[in-house]
C-alpha cells in the first residue's frame, strides 16, 4: 500500500478534500455542507493522504502563536481507518508544525479518536467542549520538541 501525502491544488483535489471532511466528521450527526469549514482554511496548512490517486485521509494545521500549533479536522474515510494512514498524516503535519517553529501541538480530540493521539504521544490536559449535544472533546498537548 502506497500511501502519498500531499497538499490539495487544485479544485478538484480541494472539493474532494471538503466533501471527505464532512462525510467523516459532519454528515454522521446530520450537519449541512459548509459546517466542516471554519474562518481560518485560507491560512492553514491541509495535507491529504492519496492511494492510488484517491484521498483517503485528511488533516489540517494552524498555528496559535510562534510556539502553538494545532490540528484540526483530522479524518480518515471508513474502509481506511486503523491501517495507520492517521498515524503518517499526524508525523508529517507535526513535521511542517515544527520546520515552522512550533515548540508544542494542541489540538481538541473526540472521545472516540483519544486512543489515537495517546498512541502518538498526546496528553490530556482538560476536558474541553461537546459538539452536537454528544460529542465530547478532549484538550490534548505534545511537545514538538
Ligand atoms: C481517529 C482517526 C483519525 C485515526 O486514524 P487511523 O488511520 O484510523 O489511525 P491509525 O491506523 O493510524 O491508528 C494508530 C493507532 O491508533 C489506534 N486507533 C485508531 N483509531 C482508534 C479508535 N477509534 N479507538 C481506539 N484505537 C484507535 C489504532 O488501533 C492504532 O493502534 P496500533 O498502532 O497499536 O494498532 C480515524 O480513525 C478517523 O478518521 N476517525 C473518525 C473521525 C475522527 O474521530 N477524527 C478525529 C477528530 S478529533
Amino acid at each position: 500500500m502506497k500511501i502519498e501525502i500531499l497538499q490539495p491544488k487544485n479544485q478538484v483535489d480541494i472539493e474532494k478534500y471538503y466533501d471527505l471532511r464532512w462525510r467523516i466528521l459532519r454528515e454522521p450527526w446530520k450537519q449541512p455542507r459548509g459546517s466542516e469549514k471554519d474562518p481560518l482554511e485560507d491560512e492553514s496548512i491541509h495535507l491529504m493522504a492519496c492511494m492510488n490517486k484517491k484521498i483517503v485521509a485528511v488533516g489540517r494545521l494552524h498555528l496559535n502563536s510562534g510556539v502553538e500549533a494545532q490540528i484540526r479536522y483530522m479524518a480518515v474515510e471508513l474502509d481506511f481507518q486503523n491501517r495507520g494512514i492517521g498515524t503518517l498524516l499526524l508525523r508529517e503535519l507535526e513535521k511542517i508544525a515544527k520546520n515552522k517553529g512550533a515548540h508544542h501541538m494542541i489540538l481538541y480530540g473526540r472521545d472516540a479518536a483519544l486512543q489515537f493521539y495517546q498512541k502518538n504521544g498526546y496528553k490530556i490536559l482538560n476536558k474541553a467542549h461537546t459538539i452536537f449535544g454528544s460529542i465530547e472533546h478532549w484538550k490534548m498537548r505534545k511537545d514538538l520538541i
